[in-house]
C-alpha cells in the first residue's frame, strides 16, 4: 500500500482540531485521493456505542480505557486497516495518543497498562510492528485559552467538564507522547487565527512531501 496515510488530530478540548478535518478531506480530495474521515470513540456502529457510554456515565478509569481500546479494536479492523489496505488517506480525529493524554495523563491511569493494551489492539500481521499513524498533527495553546473557547458552547460532556488541572494534566500527557514519537508528530500552535492555524498545517504537508 505505497500511497496509503494515517493521518490523526490531537490536542485538548478546544483546540479547534476538528475544525481543520473538513479542509484536509478537500485538500486531499482535490489532489485525486481517495480519502476515509473517521473520529475515536468511534468510527463503526459498535464503537460509537461505546463512545456514547464513556462520555455519559460515571466510570473507573480501567473500565474508560477498557472500553476506549475495545472501541478502537473494532475500528482498526473494520475501518482502519481496510482503508488502508486500499491506499486511502485516513483522517482519523484522535487515536491511542488522546488515551495516553485523557486516561494516562488526565485521570493518572497507569501507562503500562495502557501500553499493554496498545500492543494488543494495534499489532500488525505477524511481525512486531505496531499500527500507528504516518503522522500525527499536535494542536497546542494554554489550557486557560482552550477553557474559555469551549465555555458556553453546548452541554459538557464527561471529559469538556472537568477542571482546569484536568487539561494541564492532558496536555502534559501529550507532550509525553510527542517527545517519544518526535517524527510522527509535528506540534500545530492553536493559539492563532483559524487561517494562521491552517497555513501551518499546509506546511506540515508540504514539508513532509505529502500533499
Ligand atoms: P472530541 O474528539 O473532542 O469530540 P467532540 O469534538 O465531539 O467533542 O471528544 C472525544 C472526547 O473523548 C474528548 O474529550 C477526549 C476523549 N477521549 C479519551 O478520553 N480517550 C480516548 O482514547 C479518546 C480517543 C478520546
Amino acid at each position: 500500500m505505497p500511497n496509503a496515510l494515517f493521518l490523526t488530530l490531537e490536542g485538548i478540548d478546544g483546540a479547534g482540531k476538528s475544525s481543520h478535518i473538513d479542509a484536509l478531506a478537500a485538500l486531499f480530495t482535490a489532489a485525486g485521493r481517495q480519502v476515509t474521515r473517521t473520529r475515536e470513540p468511534g468510527g463503526t456502529p459498535l464503537a460509537e456505542s461505546l463512545r456514547n457510554m464513556v462520555l455519559s456515565e460515571p466510570m473507573d478509569p480501567l473500565t474508560e480505557s477498557l472500553l476506549v481500546f475495545a472501541a478502537r479494536r473494532d475500528h482498526v479492523v473494520r475501518v482502519i486497516e481496510p482503508a488502508l489496505a486500499r491506499g486511502d488517506v485516513v483522517l482519523c480525529d484522535r487515536f491511542t495518543d488522546a488515551t495516553f493524554a485523557y486516561q494516562g495523563g488526565g485521570r493518572g491511569f497507569d501507562l503500562q497498562v495502557l501500553s499493554t493494551l496498545e500492543r494488543w489492539v494495534q499489532s500488525h500481521g505477524e511481525t512486531d510492528d505496531l499500527l500507528q499513524p504516518d503522522l500525527t498533527l499536535w494542536f497546542t495553546l494554554p489550557p486557560e485559552i482552550a477553557a474559555e473557547r469551549l465555555a458556553g458552547a453546548r452541554l459538557p460532556d464527561r471529559f469538556e467538564s472537568q477542571p482546569l488541572d484536568f487539561f494541564r494534566r492532558v496536555a502534559d500527557g501529550y507532550a509525553a507522547r510527542a517527545d517519544a514519537a518526535p517524527t510522527r508528530f509535528a506540534r500545530i500552535d492553536a493559539d492563532l487565527p483559524r487561517e494562521q492555524v491552517w497555513a501551518q498545517i499546509e506546511s506540515v504537508l508540504r514539508e513532509r512531501g505529502i500533499a
